[in-house]
């Protein structure tokens, strides 16, 4: 029991220690020994008792015949750009191990050829290689093992990679291209070239998804891609978010951006991808906008172009959850008059998200009613509708305010109209009667005063109250 239980110590600990990631290191060659001295010119070491030609700075030219007792070549800071194996290998028959290190080596310009057939481990690493020949590999039948870490390889071809022989492929530290085109990592059948990239666990992405993951990430562009077929739209994975450390598969936040802009459609689509967060739908013909309050997929959607339709009414967007979410919102180029100006203003102020709303080339009407409460809206929010100057009267609101700017307008242009003063208002003729009445009776009041002090006779109307 006891023995069981420590065995299983040893064994954690050893794991511990050595994390099975690490074990291809185990016989990667050393470089840096040597890095300091700064003479420049091919220099090599040969260890017969190992096989092993170490090599700095290129080959010493006695090599490039006498090769056939080295089995392991390791060649540090290759001096040229470029490396062509069918002609530096020409006179190593028995090489079982070749390891390119350092230096400035972009390009392999020939596939090995027949005779390095019998190079079980390939390295190359820490170069700035990018550039492989198509079937490099191809005549390498022994080939079990293929170091290509530190490199700068961007994109990976299954074809030249995927050779019979191979157990073994690591890529840590190239700058891969997370794209569809990376789909073939997720093969994990046996013999597929996904199964034996041994580190691909480790492998992150280059821009635009600079330092995820990359299995995750190229999981969701498949994923996305497999959606959008569903649609009649074009997708993209714009943004994924996600910290570079260690364990954040699960962290990782997908944003897709979805395009159905002139597709002619008549309403909002009522399926989109999971994560969809950017979407287009300029230039259709949509005049509804009730999925967004009622169909889920749109839940994530914060950014939404509706410019180019036939929408007359917001009012179905009043006290949706969507609203207060929103990051932008484009209406531009619709056919609104008006907007519910309290309930919007109600929800910017409390959608701390919003940070743009396009209103502008609609048709909207300009009376005292509407436009006083909409003049004070577009004011008030004038840092987020980033097209007020777009925002004017319609054609149609009368003569001299027509095509206005709908913030400049005065608001006694909107409010007195023309007509409203020649003609005078029935109020005011009662308050002109009421007003000359008063006199009448002032003036009555004073004549009765001024009789009675003369004549001492009551006026009329006195003599008659009982
Ligand atoms: C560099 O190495 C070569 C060959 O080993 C030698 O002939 C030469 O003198 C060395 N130069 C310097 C500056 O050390
Ligand atoms: C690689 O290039 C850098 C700069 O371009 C240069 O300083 C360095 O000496 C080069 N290394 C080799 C091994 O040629
Ligand atoms: C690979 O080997 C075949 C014969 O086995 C030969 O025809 C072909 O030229 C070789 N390819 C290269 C790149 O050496
Ligand atoms: C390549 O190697 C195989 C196996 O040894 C041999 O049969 C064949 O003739 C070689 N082909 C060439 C073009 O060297
Ligand atoms: C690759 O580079 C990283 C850091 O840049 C380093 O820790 C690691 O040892 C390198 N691996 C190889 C195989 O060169
Ligand atoms: C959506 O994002 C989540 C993580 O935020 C991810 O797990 C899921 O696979 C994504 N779905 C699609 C279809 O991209
Ligand atoms: C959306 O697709 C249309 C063509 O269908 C294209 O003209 C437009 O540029 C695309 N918009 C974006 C933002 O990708």
């Amino acid at each position: 029991m006891w023995k069981t239980l420590s065995y299983v110590y040893l064994i954690t600990f050893y794991f511990w220690m050595n994390p099975p990631f690490s074990l291809a290191n185990k016989n990667e060659e050393n470089c840096e020994l040597r890095q300091t001295n700064s003479n420049t010119s091919a220099e090599c070491n040969f260890e017969e008792h190992d096989h092993r030609l170490v090599c700095f700075h290129g080959l010493e030219d006695k090599w490039k015949t006498g090769g056939e007792n080295v089995r392991t070549l390791v060649i540090c800071y290759w001096p040229m750009t470029t490396f062509d194996p069918q002609d530096v290998l020409q006179g190593f028959s028995t090489l079982k191990k070749l390891t390119i290190k350092n230096g400035n080596l972009t390009k392999l310009t020939s596939p090995f050829s027949n005779e390095s057939r019998s190079i079980e481990k390939l390295e190359v690493t820490g170069t700035k290689l990018k550039e492989l020949p198509e079937n490099v590999f191809i005549n390498l039948s022994n080939l079990k093992t293929l170091n290509f870490r530190n490199n700068s390889l961007s994109e990976i071809d299954v074809e030249t990679f995927n050779i019979p022989s191979l157990h073994h492929v690591y890529l840590f530290g190239n700058p891969l291209k997370c794209t569809e085109n990376m789909k073939w990592i997720l093969n994990g059948e046996k013999d597929s070239l996904g199964h034996k990239i041994a580190d691909k666990e480790h492998l992150r992405c280059t821009v635009p998804y600079d330092g995820r993951a990359l299995i995750p990430v190229v999981e969701i562009i498949n994923t996305l891609k497999e959606e959008c077929t569903k649609t009649v739209c074009e997708c993209e994975l714009v943004y994924v978010l996600g910290n570079g450390g260690k364990h954040i598969q699960k962290q990782l936040m997908a944003f897709a951006s979805v395009n159905c802009s002139h597709r002619g459609l008549t309403e909002m689509p009522n399926f989109l991808p999971a994560n969809t967060t950017t979407l287009y739908l300029i230039g259709n013909k949509i005049q509804d906008l009730k999925p967004l309050t009622t169909n889920p997929v749109y839940r994530r959607v914060e950014d939404l172009y509706l410019d180019d339709n036939i929408i007359e009414s917001i009012v179905q967007l009043e006290g949706s959850s969507w609203v207060d979410r929103f990051r932008l919102l484009s209406l531009r180029g619709n056919k609104l008059t008006d907007l519910p100006t309290y309930a919007l203003q109600n929800v910017l102020q409390h959608n701390g998200n919003a940070v743009r709303l396009y209103l502008g080339k609609n048709p909207w009407r300009c009376d005292c009613l509407f436009t006083p409460g909409f003049q004070e809206l577009l004011i008030r929010y004038t840092s987020l509708i980033k097209d007020i100057n777009d925002v004017r009267c319609s054609a149609t609101s009368g003569d001299d305010i027509s095509d206005r700017i709908v913030k400049d307008l005065r608001r006694t242009e909107i409010c007195v109209s023309s007509d409203e003063n020649s003609v005078i208002h029935p109020l005011d003729i009662l308050n002109i009667i009421l007003a000359i009445l008063i006199f009448l009776i002032i003036g009555k009041l004073l004549y009765d005063y001024w009789s009675f002090k003369k004549t001492g006779k009551l006026p009329w109307i006195v003599a008659k109250i009982p």
